[in-house]
């Protein structure tokens, strides 16, 4: 099966900065992936250079950059592979339209549904079953825009997750919601690796992370700066490094966690 990212000598410049500098990087679609770094380490680039809002500089002649084994997409059809819940979405639906409305838009990969659009009652039930597996079928017919911000995002996952896409990639999801929310989103992410859909996590919280990664790349200065299973890189020193700010990391079945120590790493 095709990997999901086969990236080769992959950066991207702006303002004469590398700020995703020669990554080579291959993610296929066994696993579930975290993503981590500071911020600024470049991990939504990232993000938009998968979907199509930058662009690799092609700075050496055997650059690699495919998706799904494919370096050229039509970026409608990348999306029914791929499911992505971003916190810039959530300005997009600022438009009147309701939860259930906003699910159906993930059909056409649009911010929401136009006249000019098909739906067809396999789409209506489709929807209807997904967010039904969210749990948020009270809040379907509701403005987006009248929602909490943790209802909405569910409402937004719900919307990537309408196309059973291959991957889901979350970028920073607890952000914006209080310990009760982030708990809820951990399970929320649990159950969907239950299903097909893989799982690549970005985020600079270790309280993010569910049992269910098992692999984890650490991204520095737009660089990749670690990448490996729990055991291997997952420890204290490793993300002292990474921060560059001394921590203790707490592991048990469930959770990751910080003590925080504090002394900067000279
Ligand atoms: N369009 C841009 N022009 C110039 N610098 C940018 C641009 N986008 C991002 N950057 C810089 O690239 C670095 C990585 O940004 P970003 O990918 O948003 O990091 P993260 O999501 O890890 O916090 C930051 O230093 C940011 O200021
Ligand atoms: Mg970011």
């Amino acid at each position: 099966m095709d990997n999901f990212i086969e990236f080769k000598k992959v950066s991207v410049i702006r303002d004469d900065k590398k700020i995703l500098d020669n990554i080579n990087l291959n993610i296929g679609l066994d696993d579930n992936v975290v993503i981590i770094g500071p911020n600024g380490s470049g991990k939504s680039t990232f993000i938009k250079l998968i979907i199509g809002k930058n662009y690799p500089s092609y700075t050496e002649d055997d650059t690699v950059f495919k998706l799904f084994g494919r370096q050229k997409w039509n970026i409608y059809n990348l999306r029914s592979m791929l499911g992505i819940v971003t916190n810039e979405l959530e300005y997009d639906f600022h438009n009147g339209i309701t939860g259930f409305e906003a699910v159906l838009s993930g059909f056409f990969s649009s911010i929401g549904v136009f006249c000019n659009h098909k739906i067809t009652n396999g789409m209506i039930q489709k929807a209807d079953n997904v967010i039904d597996f969210l749990g948020i079928s009270f809040l379907k017919n509701r403005q987006l825009e009248t929602m909490s911000y943790g209802e909405s995002k569910k409402f937004l996952i719900a919307r990537a997750l309408v196309n059973n896409p291959k991957v889901l990639i979350l970028d920073e999801p607890s952000n914006g919601l209080d310990i009760a929310l982030s708990i809820k989103f951990r399970s929320i992410m649990r159950k969907i690796t239950k299903v097909k859909t893989k799982i690549v996590l970005v985020t600079h919280l270790v309280s993010d992370i569910i049992p269910e990664i098992d692999r984890f790349i650490f991204l520095k200065e737009g660089k990749i700066y670690a990448d490996g299973k729990s055991k291997e890189i997952f420890n204290s020193e490793k993300l002292s490094s990474l921060f560059g700010v001394k921590v203790n990391l707490v592991k048990t079945n469930e959770f990751y966690n910080i003590n925080a120590v504090g002394d900067d790493i000279v």
